[in-house]
């Protein structure tokens, strides 16, 4: 078996090697067909069939409601910082935003391009270290519709809890906490993720609709961004990326074999628990974030004397612990625990980090 290393990847992460081995089974001779799923048509019975089990799946794993369409996109989730308010414009020409880093800064700009954006709360005055109290927002009433960035990817801030904002559609840019935990879905809106962390390869994107949300898009949407012509054409308005979507129901067959996202939120609050509390014990590592939004997938921190980063980073790489280099825009180190990342990596993590520490104080 291939020497594969833990790797922390923010994304594209780490992908279980059970997907990875199953798809390198399956990959010159797909289920006996003589083909690969790759060189087939996307509008085969064969492909078709594992579109749908992928959907059926991921309904199941997340629980989602009847009355929400799932499609199956491209572009990413940046493509939905314009998608969102694009597809919603018609519900209103203004719409509230929450500000708590770098990933929801971005979906600002983009809906600025589009109608009025209400900053409604922002964590900016305290350094992008805590989540504005929902008591702070100031929530307009003319608003559309309400977004905000579940988890941070850079900062490594999360909501713990789903925010309440009355009768208005809730949307949120889940691409970096999407199935590790269980979600009600029914409070939501829109919700929209890429791929490439906790659902399978880049190239991916889902987005979770609630079905009376369909038809408030503006007139000039382009075709290939517009959920209810998506929805109607079960994510197949043009050619899906059909490797990355055979991939992603592999994950989610993966999941449902391990206990599925109930499961997952026990071991990936485990995982976390360990990090931040060997984090906040130690005297030689830091995370600046407020306990109450400690992110569960991304755990950014720092080292006390940061002329031995580059040595940290050297060493972690040779004992086998990758891509632990913070986000290039904040430096410092960042570690991504998505799901198909085990727990002995979060362990191995930690021993080393100490045996570092041991060396260097
Ligand atoms: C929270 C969040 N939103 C949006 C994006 C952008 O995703 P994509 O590269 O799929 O456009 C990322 C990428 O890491 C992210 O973490």
């Amino acid at each position: 078996m291939a020497d594969r290393k833990f790797n922390f990847c923010a994304g594209p992460s780490a992908l279980p090697t059970e997907v990875l081995l199953q798809a390198q089974a399956e990959l010159l001779d797909w289920r006996g067909k003589g083909l690969s799923i790759m060189e087939m048509s996307h509008r085969s019975d064969d492909f078709v069939s594992v579109a749908v089990e992928a959907e059926r799946d991921f309904r199941e794993l997340m629980s989602v409601p009847d009355n929400y369409k799932v499609l199956f996109v491209q572009g990413g989730a940046a493509t939905q910082f314009a998608s969102v308010p694009l597809n919603l414009l018609k519900l209103g020409a203004e719409a509230d935003y929450i500000d708590t880093g770098i990933w929801s800064k971005k979906a600002i700009a983009e809906a600025g391009r589009y109608l009025k954006v209400n900053v409604a709360a922002s964590a900016k005055d305290n350094g992008y270290s805590r989540i504005p109290a929902r008591s702070e927002w100031r929530l307009s009433e003319s608003a559309g519709y309400v977004h905000y960035t579940p988890n941070e990817t850079i900062g490594g801030v999360e909501f713990l809890d789903i925010p309440d904002v009355g009768d208005k559609p809730l949307v949120a840019d889940m691409s970096s906490t999407i199935l590790s935990r269980p979600v009600d879905i029914s409070r939501f809106g829109v919700i929209y993720a890429g791929a490439q962390k906790n659902i399978g390869p880049a190239g991916l994107t889902l987005v979770i609709v609630r079905e009376d949300l369909l038809g408030y898009a503006s007139d000039s949407l382009p075709t290939m961004l517009n959920y209810k012509v998506a929805s109607e054409n079960d994510s197949m308005v043009n050619t899906p990326p059909t490797f990355s979507w055979y991939l992603a129901g592999l994950v989610f067959k993966w999941l449902k074999g391990k206990g599925g996202v109930q499961a997952m939120e026990a071991i990936n609050c485990r995982k976390a628990d360990k990090l931040y509390s060997y984090i906040d014990d130690s005297e030689f590592y830091a995370n600046p974030i407020d306990l109450s939004c400690r992110s569960w997938m991304n755990v950014p921190f720092t080292l006390k004397d940061d002329s031995l980063d580059q040595k940290f980073l050297q060493e972690a790489e040779e004992a086998g612990l990758l891509n632990l280099q913070g986000h290039r825009s904040v430096g410092g180190m960042r570690a991504s625990l998505y799901n198909a990342l085990p727990e002995e990596a979060v362990d191995a993590l930690v021993g080393f980090m100490q045996d570092f520490a041991g060396r260097n104080a």
